[in-house]
């Protein structure tokens, strides 16, 4: 995992948040370290456990934990190469673009010097609404990138704008942020089969002697 550029990934409470899990498992396929933070709200929607399983780290929800490095929010921001918040609530952007700092993810954006993604999942009327949309183009301003939002089927029964984007996309973000440099190495890519050199099929052509 030595090469592996670290991600931190900021999950917050939007009904997205399920997709957290399955985004996890495709950043370490694609050969990137992931640490999950997640919002008070987001595990609501989503367990730290869960998480916890699929990055193989420990998950932060808390600015005061105590079983963490001395000063968690310098220590993840400083870490990381990319932040990357999937899915990103309008209460996130908001805060982000106005500078709060009132829990571990929003400290963690402000103190932090890495590439920072945001990937937006809300109702298509919040995500339209001019207030979140000024929000956006200040952080766009700032030179934070989004990913996102797609049409999709939402929650509210909408077909719109305001889908959290598919995990294979944001990777891809990602990979244009920071790309891997060098095969992925650890235990998530020895799970992915590798294809066979031409001797190596022709090798498991061959019938075995029964003895
Ligand atoms: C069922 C449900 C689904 C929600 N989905 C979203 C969502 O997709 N996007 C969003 O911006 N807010 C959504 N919210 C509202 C957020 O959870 C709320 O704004 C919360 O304060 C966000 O906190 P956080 O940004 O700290 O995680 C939802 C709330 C509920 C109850």
């Amino acid at each position: 995992m030595t090469n592996a550029p670290e991600i931190v990934l900021g999950v917050t409470g939007s009904i997205g948040a399920y997709k957290a899990g399955d985004l996890v498992r495709h950043l370490r396929d694609a050969g990137y370290g992931v640490t999950c933070v997640l919002t008070h709200r987001a595990t609501k929607f989503m367990t730290p456990v869960s998480l916890q399983a699929l990055s193989d780290r420990k998950v932060y929800t808390d600015l005061f934990d105590l079983e963490g490095p001395h000063i968690l929010h310098t220590t993840l921001a400083d870490h990381a190469r990319v932040v990357l918040v999937a899915p990103a609530t309008a209460n996130i952007i908001a805060k982000f673009a106005n500078g709060l700092a009132d829990d571990l993810l929003s400290c963690i954006l402000l103190a932090t010097r890495a590439k920072i993604l945001f990937a937006p999942a809300m109702n298509v009327h919040m995500w339209q609404h001019p207030t979140v949309q000024r929000n956006v183009t200040t952080l766009k301003r700032l030179g934070v990138r989004f990913v996102g939002p797609d049409v999709g089927k939402l929650a509210c029964g909408y077909e719109a704008i305001g889908h959290l984007s598919e995990p294979e996309e944001i990777v891809r973000a990602v990979k244009q942020l920071v790309p891997v440099v060098g095969a992925p190495t650890g235990p998530a890519a020895a799970a992915t089969p590798k294809a066979k050199s031409r001797p190596a099929r022709r090798a498991a052509k061959r019938p075995t002697r029964k003895r």
